[in-house]
This record gives C-alpha cells, structure tokens and sequence, in this order.
C-alpha cells in the first residue's frame, strides 16, 4: 500500500512506533502524544511538520487532536503554517477512524492573527494576484465537526479561525478580538461577516472598529463560545464533546452539520426546505433506521455510517 493510500490514524500508529517525539503537554493531555512527522512523503524521505502537532485522542482513538505549535511568535498564522493545517484537516476529513476534530493552540495563544511579519512589505498587486488568505477556507470546508479549544489570545486571523471550526469552547483567561484596524487593515478571513452573523452587528462592529478585546467571559455572554472552562481542563472537556459527537452516526453528523451551516448561507424559507430534504435523506440510511430500532428495543445504538 502507498504511503498516501494509508489513513491519517493509521500513519499516527505507525509514527508512534518509529519516528516520533514525545510532545510537551501544554494542556493536561494525558496520554501519550506523538508529534507527527509527516504525512506526505517522497521515496522514502519524509516532510516533517513545522507547525503542528498532532494526536488521537479518545477512548476509541477516533478524535484528532492538532494543536497550533509556534509559539515564539503566539502562533501567528504564517503561510507554512494554514498549508499544514489545511492539508492536515483534509487528511482527518477522509480518515474513516475519525470522528470530530479538536483544534487547539497553547496556554498563551490560540493564535495572535495573521503573520504580519510575513505580509509586512506585500503589495497590492502581490496579495490579489497571489490571493492572499484564499487557502484559509479550506479549514470551513471540512465535513467532520472541529471544536475550537481556544487558550489565552485568539486574535484577527486567530479569532476568524476559531469562527471557521464548529463549535468554540474558550479557557478562562482567553481572550478574542478583530485588532486588525489597529495595524492599519481590516479583517481578512471572515471577521467582518461571521462575528456580525454570531454576535449581532452592534457587538461586531465595536470590536472590528476598535479592535478591543474581550474575555472568554463576554465571549460566553454574546453567544461566541458556547463554554468556558479552568484552562487546564479545555482540551480534555473539548475531547468529551467531540467523543460524544464521534458517538453517532458519522453521516448523519455531517448532514446535521451541514444543515446548521446552511443557515448562515440562505433565507429560512430556503434553510427550512434545505432541512426538510437532509431530514428526508436520513430516511434512506441503515443508521437512521438502526437509531430509531435502538431506542424502541431500549439498547445502544450500532452505527455503521451507511
Ligand atoms: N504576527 C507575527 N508575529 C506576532 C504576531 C502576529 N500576528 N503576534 C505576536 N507576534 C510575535 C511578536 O512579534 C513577538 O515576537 P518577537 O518576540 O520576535 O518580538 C512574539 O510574538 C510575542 O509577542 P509580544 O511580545 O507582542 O507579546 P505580548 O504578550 O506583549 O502581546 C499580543 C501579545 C497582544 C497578542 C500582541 O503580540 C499583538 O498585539 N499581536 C498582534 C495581534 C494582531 O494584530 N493580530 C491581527 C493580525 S492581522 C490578521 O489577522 C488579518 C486577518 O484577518 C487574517
């Protein structure tokens, strides 16, 4: 079998066994974390990851877990950085042992923003013509739910990537924020239209336009994270969740998935009937049927993802 041909989980396994590191633990994982070396490879040279690390987690070993790894510059999302993430993620999407995606950064930074560094001296003809940030959107194409566990600054491009993922639980001293006017710019990936769409426009526009922080408090209070948690225990409650996600039917997770993102992309009408037809759809699975049979017949559910 070619390297690529084998699954994300599988190649973790595989890592464990030869070229891992051990990973510092930031956050309380408890187990063994392995630092994935690669996971695109040439003959027999491998790409390490610069950026990342990566793990599975759960009892059934079906939840990834990537943690942003730069921390010298609080994880500011570089372009080296947001390819591995993407090429990562997509890797998870098509890895059938997975479940639900944990992403997280380090106690100090989810991730400060956009590298300015890096795009310091661009110019207008560089970043059109290069479609600067394009790639980005590939974090909110990915099927399998992604639980943002956001430690300490989630920050511009950091704040819009943990916007992308599903669900956002924050630590209790993180802090979130769209600080891009103060550097003379604005938001660049979905600042200006999911905060709007998630907090009202009133909370967005005082926070793009001064580009104030708030804490994961008010970030709890405006409907931006759904919990807030001691930041020791964020990630081990963000793997809870995603274990119970990773519990259902994968196909049915994805069309739940897909029909609450649909509301911020159409009318209700059009939302409402968009619903109607996934709903509709479940009918035609093995796993719908088998779901309802369960819980007439009192016992768990067998889920097959057909
Ligand atoms: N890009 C590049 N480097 C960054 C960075 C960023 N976004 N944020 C922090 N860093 C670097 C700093 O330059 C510093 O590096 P050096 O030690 O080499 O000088 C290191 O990280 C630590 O940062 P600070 O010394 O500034 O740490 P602090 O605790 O004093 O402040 C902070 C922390 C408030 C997060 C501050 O670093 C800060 O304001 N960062 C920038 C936040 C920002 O403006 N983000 C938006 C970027 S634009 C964007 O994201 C566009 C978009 O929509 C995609």
């Amino acid at each position: 079998m070619s390297f690529l041909a084998r699954t994300f989980s599988q190649f973790i396994t595989r890592s464990g066994t030869t070229a891992s590191t051990l990973l510092t633990k930031p956050h309380n994982v408890s187990a063994l974390a392995l630092r994935l070396s690669s996971t695109q490879q040439s003959g027999n040279e491998q790409k390490k990851y610069d950026y990342l690390l990566v793990d599975v987690k759960g009892k059934d070993s079906n939840i990834a877990l990537v943690q942003l790894n730069r921390p010298k510059a609080l994880n500011a999302l570089c372009d080296g950085l947001m390819k591995e993430l993407s090429s990562v993620l997509e890797s998870l999407d098509r890895d059938e042992k997975i479940g639900c995606i944990v992403l997280t950064g380090s106690t100090r930074a989810f991730a400060a923003g956009a590298d300015i560094r890096e795009m310091q001296n661009n110019t207008l003809p560089q970043v059109v013509g290069g479609g600067f940030l394009d790639q980005w959107s590939a974090v909110s194409k990915i099927k399998k739910p992604i639980i943002a566990a956001v430690n300490g600054f989630a920050l511009g491009g950091g704040c819009e990537l943990s916007m992308m993922c599903d669900i956002i639980y924050a630590g209790e001293e993180a802090e979130f924020g769209q600080p891009e006017i103060i550097i003379g710019t604005i938001p660049g990936a979905g600042g200006t239209q999911r905060l709007p769409r998630y907090v009202g426009k009133s909370k967005a526009m005082e926070m793009v336009l001064t580009g104030n922080r708030i804490k994961a408090k008010e970030a709890y209070q405006i409907g931006l994270v759904s919990a807030v948690f001691p930041a020791n225990q964020l990630v081990d409650e963000a793997i809870k969740t995603a274990e119970k996600i990773a519990s259902h039917s994968r196909i049915v997770v994805q069309l739940a998935k897909e029909a609450v993102n649909a509301a911020f992309e159409t009318t209700l009408a059009e939302g409402n009937r968009f619903e109607k037809r996934l709903f509709h759809t479940t009918f035609g699975l093995a796993d719908r049927k088998e779901g309802m049979t369960a819980f007439i017949e009192k016992r768990k559910p067998n889920f097959t993802g057909q």
